[in-house]
């Protein structure tokens, strides 16, 4: 039963913009069995991402400014493909530019259908973009992508964009035409911006099998011996034939997707199959499953996970 005085304090206390801790104990007893997963497992398929990136090239002409680019929305979320973490496919005509710009979001590329006429420019630094290669545009580093092959080439798009947003640090800066600023002075060149899928390989064959990824391969900054960027990390997964991953529930959130193969993920009570080219979306807090059922055939994943952010403030947890 409500005591009356206490009531008529907690009033008293909102009418001074204060609230009395007792009045969250609610939310913190919620807390007890860890974080709420926020939105729902995904799957995008290739083919329904193809089906709707050809419209896209019909109706969108030119990519310029704002980027061909198709992004998975969560729909239990009110952005995203997680919380922290946007997801997507981006094509770009034979011929064409997708003119100069800098965000404080940062973004990665994995190349699905490069070419060794397909670049990033970045900060000035010239980045070719060949199948599965790995292109990083720090937070704040000018952009611009041009295909001058004769085909259209397509990428994997993964940004920052929910965590960014939600701690209200966007900025944005256009650029003047087609090509970025020179560098001045005052620059000082990125550690690593691009990683040859040709030199990640033999780093994913020699790794030790884990119990839970198969093969791994994570992706490192040279300068920190850290995480390809402060915000997200990158990483190959391979799972030989037959493999039966141990089940694992971790704090952070992450996005699939598949390079080969085939097989299945198992997301808090869905199991999602996947094929070649699907994207896979696990939020936070949700235990997960990988099998390949296959006798004959690996499965290979690209990934990326929002853990750099978890460990920087203490809150990364597996069980
Ligand atoms: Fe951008």
């Amino acid at each position: 039963m409500q005591n009356a005085a206490l009531e008529a304090f907690d009033e008293k206390l909102a009418r001074a913009h204060m609230r009395g801790q007792w009045k969250s104990e609610g939310f913190l007893s919620a807390a007890i069995g860890g974080p709420k997963p926020a939105g729902f497992p995904g799957k995008w398929t290739w083919a329904d991402v193809m089906g709707l990136m050809d419209e896209a090239g019909a109706v969108m002409r030119e990519s310029q400014q704002a980027r061909r680019a198709l992004m998975f929305h969560n729909p239990g979320l009110q952005r995203g493909a997680t919380h922290t973490i946007n997801m997507g496919v981006q094509m770009i005509m034979p011929g064409e530019t997708a003119w100069a710009h800098r965000h404080s979001i940062a973004a990665i590329r994995f190349i699905i259908e490069g070419n060794s006429a397909l670049t990033t420019i970045i900060d000035g630094e010239r980045c070719v973009m060949e199948d599965f290669d790995l292109v990083l545009t720090p937070n704040w580093s000018w952009h611009d992508h041009h295909n001058k092959a004769e085909k259209p080439a397509y990428w994997l798009d993964v940004l920052d964009v929910p965590l960014v947003l939600n701690l209200n640090q966007t900025f944005y800066e256009p650029g003047t035409g087609e090509d970025q600023p020179v560098p001045g002075a005052d620059f000082s060149p990125h550690a690593r911006l691009r990683y040859p899928w040709r030199e990640t390989e033999p780093l994913l064959r020699s790794a030790m099998l884990d119990a839970h990824d198969g093969y791994r391969h994570d992706y490192l900054n040279p300068a920190t011996g850290g995480p390809t960027l402060p915000t997200l990390s990158c990483h190959v997964l391979a799972l030989p034939p037959g493999f039966a991953g141990a089940p694992r529930r971790r704090t952070a959130s992450a996005v699939y997707f598949a390079m080969r193969g085939a097989g299945t993920l198992e997301v808090g009570d869905q199991t999602l199959s996947f094929n070649k080219s699907d994207s896979l979306v696990v939020p936070n807090f949700v235990r997960t499953r990988f099998v390949n059922a296959s006798n004959t055939d690996e499965a290979l994943l690209f990934s990326v996970e929002d853990t750099p952010v978890l460990k920087a403030l203490g809150l990364y947890r597996e069980g």
